[in-house]
């Protein structure tokens, strides 16, 4: 093995570890903000030379059976793949890519195509602390993203969905399995749930009640 891929190797471990204490203890996040951010800034220029062919495919599947939305966020939008996908597949959504990483973000708005650049932007901002107001999004998107559940659920709007992807299923090194996630997006008045399967990966959709 040679020293770059052991440095991945612990990074791996590293967002694993992370994924499981912050959506116990998300007070926690502040002792693992710093090294997470560095990890993903230095993978900024590679990253889309490391993912696999099928990344997006569960995520695709997700989105595909979405009803479209006018507003949509994408959150660890990573060089944003994600939110360019929301964007092509429903051409009236506004969409918001956020990621912690300024390198990742860079890297995003560098990869805009003209034809979608009215409607996309992206923006530096914690997960852990979004600078939107409540109900802003009608769609919000993790793919390959810790969930930090009380922030994503103030920002989906009532009867909007909060769709969760991993590209690995279980061995993607930032994978929340799909009980967990139902279970905390139910106390948050999230109410129907929908599994996917595609390509190596999984994905949940969630709708938030229009009540709550
Ligand atoms: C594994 S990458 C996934 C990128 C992209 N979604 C994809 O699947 O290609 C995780 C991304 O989440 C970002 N991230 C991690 N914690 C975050 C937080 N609290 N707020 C915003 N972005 C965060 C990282 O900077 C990184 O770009």
């Amino acid at each position: 093995m040679t020293w770059d891929e052991l440095r991945v190797a612990v990074g791996r471990r590293f967002a694993r570890l992370a994924t499981n204490v912050v959506t116990r203890f998300p007070g926690l996040w502040p002792v693992f903000r710093g090294l997470i951010g560095v990890q993903f800034d230095a993978l900024a220029p590679r990253w889309e030379q490391m993912v696999s062919p099928e990344h997006m495919a569960p995520y695709e599947a997700a989105l595909a059976s979405l009803d479209p939305p006018a507003r949509a966020l994408d959150l660890g939008t990573g060089t944003g793949a994600g939110a360019m996908a929301i964007a092509r597949r429903f051409p009236q959504a506004e969409v918001v890519g956020a990621d912690l990483s300024d390198r990742m973000i860079g890297e995003a708005r560098r990869k805009v195509p003209p034809e979608l650049s009215a409607r996309v932007r992206f923006e530096v901002a914690d997960a852990s602390r979004l600078p939107y107001p409540d109900g802003s999004f009608d769609l919000v998107t993790l793919m390959n993203m810790i969930p930090f559940f009380d922030e994503l659920a103030r920002v989906t709007a009532r009867g909007g969905a909060a769709l969760f992807s991993f590209s690995g299923g279980t061995g993607t090194p930032i994978y929340v399995p799909a009980e967990r996630l139902r279970a905390e997006l139910g106390r948050r008045g999230f109410t129907e749930f929908a599994d996917f399967a595609a390509g190596n990966g999984t994905a949940l959709v969630a709708r938030k009640g229009s009540g709550t």
